[in-house]
């Protein structure tokens, strides 16, 4: 039996990418999944899953009170949240003296913001009945410096602190709280930020000589997920096909 089976998982992201694949192992390994996203696709991706249980909610996480009533409404239809899954991310790129504050107050207000108020909702719910998983999908621009990319970089980075105090708070009640930074991975986001000859280059730059899959990331969310993670916590735990390695 899979340490994730039976387990309640919301995923946010959920109608793309990484978030999809998330979705799809998790519920190949018995999970039920509530598959949250702002996109209206989400509904198609989470009919697409195989077993049964699973739950859509179309939501934009950046609106006021969204984080809550997502949890709300899990709490509601699956019966608790065992599992958090901060998949829902943009990259808006410009350099650092033409970013606008539209473009840096959005990149904050999904990657960061956003983030944290699923966690605090998801966190209340799982501190409450003594165990939970929260898992936010950081990137390698948290630890090294990518040209235009100087909100992403810093919602990114951002994301590591929080992840730092929240494993500390909440151990005691047997959540462990993560985050992973991976390289660029093949979805629509990573073909925005790495399209055409940037990405050769940057394909270039990574020893695998390879961007990474979704499933290949999913497959390290489920691990820090699964029962057997419990001694793993407020860690960031890189897959980068070794493009960090100093
Ligand atoms: N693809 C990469 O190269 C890469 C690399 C490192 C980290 N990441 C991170 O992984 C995560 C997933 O990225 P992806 O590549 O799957 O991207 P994606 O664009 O394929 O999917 C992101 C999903 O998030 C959703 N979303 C965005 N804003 C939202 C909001 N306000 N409310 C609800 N949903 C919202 C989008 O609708 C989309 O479905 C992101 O946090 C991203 O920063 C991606």
């Amino acid at each position: 039996m899979s340490g994730i089976e039976g387990r309640i998982a919301v995923v946010t992201g959920a109608a793309s990418g990484i978030g999809v694949a998330v979705a799809e192992l998790f519920a190949e390994r018995g999970a039920r999944v509530v598959g949250v996203d702002r996109s209206e696709a989400v509904r198609d991706a989470v009919a697409a899953l195989p077993g049964t249980g699973h739950h859509a909610i179309v939501a934009d996480l950046t609106a006021a009170g969204a984080a809550d009533a997502v949890a709300a409404e899990t709490a509601e239809t699956a019966g608790g949240i065992d599992i958090l899954v901060n998949s829902a991310g943009i990259v808006r790129l410009a350099p650092a003296l033409e970013l606008s504050d539209a473009d840096w107050d959005a990149t904050l207000a999904v990657n960061l913001t956003a983030a944290f108020r699923m966690a605090r909702a998801a966190g209340r719910v799982m501190t409450a009945a003594g165990r939970g998983r929260v898992v936010t999908i950081a990137s390698q621009a948290a630890l090294i410096a990518l040209d235009e990319h100087v909100a992403y970089g810093a919602s990114k980075a951002a994301i590591l602190g929080m992840t730092k105090v929240l494993a500390r708070e909440w151990a005691p009640s047997g959540v462990t709280v993560n985050a992973i930074s991976p390289t660029v991975v093949a979805t629509p986001l990573g073909e925005q930020a790495w399209a055409g000859e940037k990405g050769e280059a940057m394909k270039a730059l990574i020893p695998v000589g390879r961007f990474a899959q979704p499933r290949e990331i999913a497959a390290l969310i489920a691990y820090l997920a699964d029962d057997d993670a419990a001694m793993i916590t407020g860690e960031n735990v890189v897959i980068d096909g070794g493009y960090s390695i100093v």
